[in-house]
């Protein structure tokens, strides 16, 4: 097996190839989620949008049916919208506030997608295994993130 950062380098490669600026957001995240979950299969990986009534709704995904409205600052994803940070969370059950969309997450990291300096949207992605998500993630999960934040 490759190291998880030679997977991330060909992933982010393939991404930037697979983003078509012709089209609609949904297509060009869409297929990121389904290229994230073809490579590491986690057990949710998918984006919600900032929308008109200031929550986060839910996108394109792969995996388990999922929560749909997120308040700012609420659960994960809302609080790496307020902080514009990503967040590594190595145990779900001791984030104060997490939201449970389901019950076999166990591990998760929420990473801003940000336009013209404002959060537009959130990438998550929730492992049922514990401390899956390091360094490594984040770095080249903020690269996606840069290069959704162009299209
Ligand atoms: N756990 C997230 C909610 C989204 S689901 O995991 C898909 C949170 O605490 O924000």
């Amino acid at each position: 097996m490759e190291t998880k950062e030679v997977r991330y380098l060909s992933l982010v490669a393939q991404i930037n190839a697979l983003i078509d600026t012709r089209c609609s957001e949904i297509a060009n995240y869409a297929n990121t989620a389904a290229a994230i979950q073809n490579e590491f299969k986690h057990w949710w990986c998918g984006f919600y949008f900032v929308n008109a009534n200031n929550q986060l709704e839910l996108g394109p995904f792969q995996g388990p049916v999922a929560c749909t409205l997120i308040d700012f600052n609420k659960g994960v994803c809302g609080t790496a919208w307020a902080k514009k940070e990503t967040i590594l969370v190595p145990n779900v059950h001791e984030f104060e506030g997490h939201i449970a969309c389901s019950s076999e997450s166990n591990s998760e990291i929420v990473v801003p997608i940000m336009k013209n300096g404002v959060v537009y949207a959130v990438l998550d992605i929730d492992s049922t295994e514990y401390n899956t998500f390091d360094a490594i993630d984040e770095k080249y999960l903020m690269q996606i993130a840069d290069l959704l934040s162009n299209c």
